[in-house]
C-alpha cells in the first residue's frame, strides 16, 4: 500500500511474556483503520511500542522508506506519527491554551499558530475555554484537548487508543465526525475502540487482536455485517477449544 504506515511482525514483551506476537497492521492515509479486541489483547502495548515508549522486541515500523521502530518518541512524532495513549491526561493546573502550547513547543512559531488554528477549527468548543484550567473541563472537553494536542503538529498518521474511554455516548457522537474529518483531510487514523460499532462505523479496514495476535483483518463492513466474526474472536479465549463459538461457526462473508 503506497504511503501507508506499515507495522510488520511486531513483538512486544512485558513482564517477561510476549503480549504482542508477530502483529502486522497497515494504516492507510486518508482512512480510518479500526483495531478491536478484548481486554488484555495487547492493543495498548503495541501502540506504546510503535510510539517508542515501550521497547520493541521484534518487527518494523515503516513510513515509506523510513524505519521508525526503536526510535525515540520525539523522532517518531517529528516523522509524522502522533500517538494518543490510553488514558492520556492533560496538565490539570495549566489552561487549555498552555496545554496546547506544550504540544507545539518543538514547532516553529508559524507551524504552531497554524496547528492551533486547525485544532480550534476541529474543536470550536475549545475557543471559549482557552483560559480555563484543564482540571475544570468536562471529560469530553478534556478528550478534545488531548486529540487537539496530537493534531496540532499536522501528523500524517494518528493512533488513538480508546477514543471513548469514560465518555458519555453523546460526547462520543460529537467526536465521531471530527475523526472522519481528520481522515478525509488525508491523515491515516488507527482507532482503538471498546465500542466496536463506533469504530466500524468510521473505519474502512479493521483488525481484531486477541491473545497478542491478529485474529481477523479485512474490511470493516464485512465485520459489521458478520458480528459472529467479532464474537468468535472475542470468545475464543474464554471458551477454550471445547467451546461452541469456534472459527467453524463463523458466518461466511458475502453470502
Ligand atoms: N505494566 C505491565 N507489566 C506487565 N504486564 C502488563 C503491563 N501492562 C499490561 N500488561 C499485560 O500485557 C497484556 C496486554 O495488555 P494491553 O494493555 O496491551 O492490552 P489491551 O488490548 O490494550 O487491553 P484493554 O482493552 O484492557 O486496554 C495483558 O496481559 C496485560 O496484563
Ligand atoms: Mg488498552
Amino acid at each position: 500500500m503506497s504511503g501507508a504506515l506499515v507495522l510488520r511482525d511486531l513483538v512486544v514483551s512485558r513482564g517477561g511474556r510476549d503480549v504482542v506476537r508477530n502483529v502486522s497492521v497497515e494504516i492507510a492515509p486518508g482512512e480510518v483503520t479500526a483495531l478491536l479486541g478484548p481486554n488484555g489483547a495487547g492493543k495498548s502495548s503495541m501502540v506504546l511500542a510503535v510510539g517508542g515508549v515501550l521497547p520493541l522486541k521484534g518487527g518494523s515500523v515503516m513510513l515509506g522508506e523510513r524505519e521508525l521502530a526503536r526510535r525515540r518518541p520525539e523522532h517518531i512524532r517529528r516523522a509524522g506519527v502522533a500517538i494518543v495513549p490510553e488514558g492520556r491526561r492533560l496538565l490539570p493546573g495549566l489552561t487549555v491554551e498552555d496545554n496546547l502550547r506544550v504540544a507545539t513547543y518543538a514547532l516553529s512559531n508559524q507551524d504552531a499558530a497554524a496547528g492551533r488554528a486547525r485544532a480550534l477549527e476541529l474543536f470550536p468548543e475549545l475557543d471559549k475555554r482557552l483560559g480555563t484550567q484543564a482540571r475544570a473541563l468536562s471529560g469530553g472537553e478534556q478528550q478534545m484537548v488531548v486529540l487537539a494536542q496530537a493534531l496540532v503538529s499536522a501528523p500524517r498518521f494518528v493512533i488513538i487508543d480508546e477514543l471513548s474511554l469514560g465518555l458519555a455516548p453523546v460526547v462520543v457522537q460529537r467526536l465521531i465526525p471530527t475523526i472522519r474529518t481528520v481522515a478525509e483531510s488525508g491523515v491515516g487514523v488507527l482507532l482503538i475502540e471498546q465500542f466496536a460499532s463506533v469504530a466500524l462505523g468510521l473505519a474502512n479496514r479493521a483488525y481484531v487482536m486477541e491473545g497478542g495476535r491478529v485474529q481477523y483483518s479485512g474490511s470493516a463492513q464485512e465485520l459489521q455485517d458478520n458480528p459472529d466474526l467479532l464474537h468468535s474472536a472475542y470468545l475464543l479465549r474464554g471458551l477454550g477449544d471445547g467451546g461452541s463459538a469456534g472459527p467453524t461457526d463463523r458466518v461466511p462473508a458475502g453470502g
